[in-house]
């Protein structure tokens, strides 16, 4: 999941371990380090969290002054130290982000040629391939640049060879990858935040490109092997101090920083004096769009459902909202000409990735919201729309999300500006909500003790439900995914008005159900829902307005007070109990809150 190369000037193996703790956010299950020892390939490799890893180097250290590095999120094979990388035949070890499709095929050929296969990871077959390839009298290059057309998927790679104390390789195909420039130094990684500490000078591959990296300076190659220069830039991540502040968790300090990157990404696209919203120049004529598909996965797709809502009500335009991994393979016919939305924070989800791919080809006009703005999904956009919120570290999506509602949010505001459904007026009163976000959300901030004490209640539940209309709708389904995510208890998001169709039959004294009902058109109807849950005994946890409270008359266990806001802006203020009710839980469960188990920050593969 995370990668780092370093050609350096002194023992690699610290430097490589402090990089790799940079990419911790992104979820590992186990961890590793190649160097050259007097130009041997020796590696140290552990299962579970990185100190594991230098607790192993502080016994066995390792003085190599070149390396590899990685954590492995596990794809094949149980996440134990035979399977962890790097990857080592006798002449090459390897690291590898993705998936090779075609593992099994070149393992059965590769075993028929002698080699012996130690691990059950996809990632071995390409330590052997390009050993095998060696063996035949190819150089480093000369075999890298053999062994990559015959890899099949989504991957990016970083080689260190037997007795080559000046040379590693990079590959990239799907899977991000980025050079860093040193004095007298070069790195790769993953991302430009694992080489903050070396450098700010980046180049990110292409997709399909390789480059050899020396001391002295690079080449890359495309993917026919062709030279080619790919820009230098300043990486902005080193501007941002990765750690958790005052904080116990990134999460924490994620869902705290809200008021703030939300004012940020709000004045990218709002003009506050005239109130109104400002884009970025479309390369097309949102008035001949005839309908919208919102893409994404995760968090993200929550972002886009709510977005339905309002492209629906400010724009008349239809939307349609699809799991990214669902629309990739489906049959959805394109009219082309039409909009196509990706959302993603991280900017690289293979699937999300794929999709837009799939969309271009049909003819839509791609735009993206996507918080780096350097991944792939920003670079093959048409129009990218970034979300200001900074480096998110924690695994559960917080401020990204919140981010993204506001970008979908200008984006249906500016459409239904374009195509004459809202007057100037109705954009400046939707301005003005819009504008009042941050203050409302550091009224919802000020409600934690709150939340915490309600949060020991959800420790101890089994199950929880949460329920909302309207916008609400996907913000229920973000609360459920959050709490699942961190804190390991089930729960399930549900339209308030389909409770009664299915998951009615759940409710009994134990379970906590969640409602998120501001005081909005559709109120009255959660009420409702709400009395039939408070009939069967069910334990309701309001989240309401002042005159929500006054209007509800039903009994909760508790209610949470928001202030009082237009119901277009909802979802972004909501969304801030919604979070620290599933942090809270999980602190209280003692489970890894910013690297919950099982879950990878950023998914590159399928
Ligand atoms: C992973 C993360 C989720 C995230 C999803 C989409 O599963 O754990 O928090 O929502 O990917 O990620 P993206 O970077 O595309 O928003």
């Amino acid at each position: 999941c995370g990668i780092i190369g370093i050609l350096g000037r002194e023992a690699v193996a610290p430097r490589m371990v402090d990089a790799l703790k940079r990419l911790e956010y992104r979820g590992y299950d186990s961890a590793g380090v190649a160097t050259l020892e007097h130009g041997h390939l020796t590696r140290r490799r552990a299962e579970g969290k990185l100190k594991n890893l230098e607790h192993r180097l502080e016994r066995e250290p390792l003085a190599g002054t070149i390396g590899i590095g990685h954590t492995r999120w596990a794809t094949h094979g149980r996440p134990n130290e035979t399977n962890a990388h790097p990857h080592a035949g006798k002449r090459v070890a390897v690291v590898h982000n993705g998936i090779i499709e075609n593992f099994n095929e070149l393992r059965h050929e590769l075993q028929g040629n002698g080699a012996s296969f130690v691990t059950e990871t996809d990632t071995e077959v390409v330590a052997h391939l390009v050993d095998h390839l060696m063996g035949t009298g190819l150089s480093p290059v000369a075999a890298v640049k053999a062994a990559l057309p015959r890899l099949r998927g989504a991957f990016a790679l970083g080689f260190l060879f037997e007795g080559e104390e000046d040379l590693l390789i990079g590959a990239r195909r799907g899977s991000p990858l980025a050079v860093g420039h040193g004095d007298g130094e070069m790195y790769l990684g993953s991302d430009a935040i694992a080489l903050a500490p070396f450098t700010s000078t980046i180049s990110y591959l292409e997709d399909g490109d390789w480059v050899v990296l020396k001391r002295g300076g690079l080449q890359v190659y495309d993917e026919t092997g062709a030279p080619v220069n790919r820009v230098t830039m300043k990486s902005p991540a080193s501007a941002f101090l990765v750690d958790k502040g005052n904080y116990r968790h990134f999460m924490a300090k994620e869902i705290h920083e809200q008021p703030e990157v939300v004012g940020h990404t709000l004045a990218h696209y709002v003009d506050f004096a005239a109130e109104r919203v400002v884009l970025p120049d479309l390369p097309f004529d949102i008035r001949t769009v005839q309908r919208v598909t919102i893409a994404a996965c995760g968090t993200a797709y929550y972002a886009g459902l709510t977005g339905k809502y309002w492209f629906e009500r400010f724009a008349r335009l239809p939307v349609e909202v699809e799991i990214a991994s669902e629309l990739r393979y489906g049959d959805a016919p394109f009219t082309p000409g039409n909009l196509s939305v990706f959302v993603s924070q991280s900017g690289e989800t293979a699937d999300t990735l794929a999709t837009l791919r799939h969309a271009k080809a049909n003819g839509q006009h791609v735009v993206s919201v996507v918080n780096v703005p350097t991944s792939t999904i920003a670079r093959e956009s048409d129009v990218v729309m970034p979300t200001l919120a900074g480096p998110e570290i924690g695994v559960a999506s917080t401020k990204a999300f919140t981010c993204q509602l506001v970008v979908l949010a200008c984006l249906a505001i500016a459409a239904g500006r374009a195509r004459g459904n809202l007057s100037e007026d109705d954009e400046r009163r939707l301005v003005r909500a819009l504008i009042e976000v941050p203050r409302h959300m550091t009224a919802a901030l000020a409600l934690e003790p709150e939340v915490e004490k309600l949060a020991r209640d959800i420790a101890k539940s089994r199950d929880v439900l949460y329920l909302g209309r309207g916008t609400s709708f996907p913000l229920a389904l973000e609360g459920a995914l959050k709490l699942k995510e961190i804190s390991y208890i089930h729960a399930e998001g549900y339209a308030a008005g389909e409770l009664k169709h299915g998951p009615i039959a759940l409710i009994d004294e134990t379970i906590p159900v969640i409602v998120i009902a501001p005081h909005d058109r559709v109120f009255e109807k959660t009420v409702s829902n709400m009395q039939e849950v408070a009939a069967r005994g069910g334990k309701i946890i309001l989240l309401t307005d002042p005159q929500g409270v006054a209007e509800a008359a039903v009994e909760s266990l508790a209610t949470l007070v928001l202030p009082h806001m237009p119901a277009s802006v909802t979802p972004m203020v909501y969304a801030v109990p919604v979070q620290m009710l599933a942090y809270h839980a999980a602190v209280i469960m003692g489970t890894d809150v910013d690297q919950p188990r099982n879950l990878a920050k950023s998914v590159t593969v399928e």
